[in-house]
């Protein structure tokens, strides 16, 4: 789509001698950045006030990240949202086959009820943390949906942008190579991948901070390495990691290793 389309100008009425095309809603993946609302693109908020479906990811019986994010710009508005609540998040393995299965259910029925708004014209708008096409919830429906239905993926700042920018680090000088790891990787894996980088985000923390320390030490990058919970939200926390006293890590939450490359 034309990015300088505007999406949500009314339809021509159909011509009386000729019947309407069948017209599609577009699939919005949007983009809600890190965490302050400041940090929501222009485009993304265009989407948001003009989608009249409104849909976000969150864990049973809880408030969704994504939705949270945009609280303080976009009051509930039930009549056009709704959430897609996770069978599991944190219960299972990723790998346990109860897990891949009930996740494939999931986005299978969830990528139904959105063809539903989708092929009776209505666009639906999926509120994504950070960038929707890195690590994102998002990936799973655009996948499913993207051969029947038209697409715009509203880009975001990366969680790992507003940890970076608020920690008052540059990540990358020079040629520094950056390596961004997920905290699950084995521990050997984390540890060979650590060695072989200049400059490392490591994210989704939360029980592996452990494994993540020591990792870092085996390495020799626990003195670079920053600790930072809740990048630019309410909340926020920025210190070194050898630091912190302990291993509790919330889900919004990563280590940074900035690169020391070239600095003429
Ligand atoms: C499933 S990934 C989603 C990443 C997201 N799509 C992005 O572009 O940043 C979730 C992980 O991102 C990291 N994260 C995202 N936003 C963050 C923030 N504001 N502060 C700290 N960590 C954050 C955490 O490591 C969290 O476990």
């Amino acid at each position: 789509m034309d990015a300088g389309e505007n999406r949500f100008a009314e339809a021509p009425a159909a011509q009386p001698d000729r019947p309407a095309a069948a017209v599609t809603g577009t699939l919005f993946g949007v983009g809600m950045g890190p965490g302050d609302p400041d940090y929501l693109t222009v485009r993304a908020m265009r989407v948001l006030e003009h989608a009249p479906v409104l849909v976000h990811f969150c864990k049973k019986g809880r408030r969704g990240n994504a939705r949270t994010i945009a609280d303080a710009v976009l009051p509930p508005e039930p009549a056009r949202e709704f959430a897609l609540a996770y069978p599991y998040t944190t219960e299972l393995h990723p790998d346990h086959p109860d897990y891949v299965g009930a996740l494939a259910a999931f986005y299978d029925d969830a990528a139904g009820q959105l063809a539903d708004h989708l092929g009776a014209g209505r666009d639906v708008a999926i509120l994504s943390e950070g960038d929707p096409f890195f690590y994102g919830s998002f990936m799973h429906l655009w996948r499913r949906l993207k051969d029947r239905f038209p697409v715009e993926v509203v880009p975001g700042v990366t969680g790992m942008s507003g940890c970076w920018t608020k920690a008052g680090t540059p990540i990358t000088w020079g040629d520094d190579v950056l390596t961004v790891l997920p905290a699950t990787l084995p521990a050997a894996d984390l540890a060979a991948r650590l060695a072989g980088t200049d400059a490392a985000v490591i994210m989704k923390l939360g029980r592996h901070l452990p494994k993540v320390r020591a990792a870092l030490r085996e390495a020799g990058l626990l003195g670079r390495a920053v600790y930072v919970e809740r990048g630019t939200m309410a909340g926020e926390r920025v210190v070194p990691l050898a630091d912190k006293p302990d291993d509790v890590a919330p889900y919004f939450s990563m280590v940074l290793v900035p690169g020391e490359g070239r600095r003429p």
